[in-house]
């Protein structure tokens, strides 16, 4: 039996990036569902992975978004558009991330079998639409990778990445970056 903790636990849990994501209810309820599977996979025993496994088929299906409930991803992420999201499970994310439509972030797999593998970001980094990301490489905290880069190797913390190969093409002094930023 689920006790009164665990459930007030579940409902932080599955409301953490709720307040972020304002005004925007898609990306509010596709947040919610990924966070009870995260949870569910956690804290649910059996039931919790048969149900994330229905998570996983019901969200690719029909809402085009592969987030699998195994990623580690910190508090606040928001989603812009949440549709065509395709995270590999071994992503991680820090907290107050930002994923617009049609990101990408995966592994490659080389002719010979072995892997590239998947990429690692720090906190309150950008995506922007229909960027891809793939291999082991770390994007810094509080970079933004443009709409349609090509991200193949390390992003410097406050980098601005553009491009299909990207490139840095400015590294933002944290007191000075231009307002505006992350919004969809
Ligand atoms: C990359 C990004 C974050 C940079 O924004 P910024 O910090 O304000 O920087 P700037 O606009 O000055 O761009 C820096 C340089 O990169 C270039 N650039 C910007 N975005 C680019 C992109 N997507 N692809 C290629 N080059 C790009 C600019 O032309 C500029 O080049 P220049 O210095 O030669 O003039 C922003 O352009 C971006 O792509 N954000 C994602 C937006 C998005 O996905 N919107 C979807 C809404 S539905």
């Amino acid at each position: 039996m689920t006790t009164p903790g665990r459930q007030q636990g579940l409902l932080r849990w599955v409301t953490q990036d709720w307040s972020v994501n304002a005004g925007y209810l898609d990306s509010q309820l596709v947040l919610a569902w990924f966070r009870a599977a995260q949870w569910a996979v956690r804290h649910g025993g059996l039931p919790g992975r048969v149900f994330a496994a229905f998570y996983s088929l019901f969200t690719s299906l029909f809402w085009s978004i592969e987030l699998p409930p195994g990623l580690e991803v910190g508090p606040r992420l928001r989603l812009y558009h949440p549709h065509g999201i395709v995270l590999n499970p071994g992503v991680r994310l820090g907290a107050d991330c930002v994923l617009r439509q049609n990101v990408t972030i995966g592994n490659v797999v080389r002719r010979d079998g072995t892997e590239k593998g998947v990429a690692s970001a720090g906190d309150a980094v950008e995506f922007g639409a229909g960027c891809v990301v793939v291999g082991s490489l770390h994007v810094g905290s509080h970079a933004r990778v443009a709409a349609l880069a090509l991200v193949l190797r390390d992003v410097p913390a406050w980098g601005v990445c553009v491009g299909n190969p990207a490139e840095v093409v400015r590294v933002d002094d944290p007191g000075h970056r231009r307002p505006g930023a992350a919004v969809g």
